[in-house]
């Protein structure tokens, strides 16, 4: 084995077999390495919450990508977390049919619940609130999604009955 080779096996190895494997199974699918890059860090994702920084050189050495380039896809899909995030991330759109509904005043009532800005996680790592560009879902906004779950129409209501939980949960 090369030395090429052996570098680019330990790089790999901070990828479990099992990511590897589901990774390998998309490159099937793609006529060049990069073109599973965003599937890829959906994997590794999906397994461990967020993308760290050695587990994107392992994803970069794999698909045969500089880390740059693999970083600049990471960061421009939003989806993609480069930081460790809560049991459930809060996207919480700020875009413009959701701003003219009152977005602005809803985020601040599940800011005021959770004890969270954007980009922060509750102490006891229930939630994790980000904003994000419009969800499609304009005719029903206010939007957001919670983990899967897309949210609609947003309105006090609806904040007291997802997060009041939430609040009693973190005062136990
Ligand atoms: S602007 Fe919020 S879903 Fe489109």
């Amino acid at each position: 084995m090369s030395k090429k080779q052996i570098i680019q096996s330990d790089m790999s190895s901070l990828l479990s077999a099992e990511e590897i494997a589901e990774i390998d199974a998309e490159l099937a699918h793609v006529p060049y390495k990069s073109g599973a890059a965003i599937d890829a860090l959906k994997i590794v994702q999906a397994k461990r919450g967020w993308v760290s920084d050695e587990c994107l050189r392992g994803i970069a050495r794999h698909l045969e990508m500089s880390d740059e380039e693999l970083e600049g896809v990471a960061t421009f899909y939003n989806l993609i977390y480069r930081r460790p995030v809560g049991e459930k991330v809060i996207l919480f759109c700020d875009s413009v049919s959701c701003w003219i509904s009152g977005c602005d005043d809803i985020k601040t009532a599940i800011s005021q619940r959770l004890g969270i800005d954007y980009g922060e996680t509750t102490s006891d790592n229930s939630y994790t609130l980000l904003p994000v560009p419009c969800l499609g879902a304009c005719d029903r906004a206010p939007v957001m999604m919670i983990g899967d779950e897309l949210v609609t129409h947003i309105d006090d209501e609806k904040v007291t009955a997802l997060f009041g939980k939430a609040i009693r949960r973190a005062e136990e």
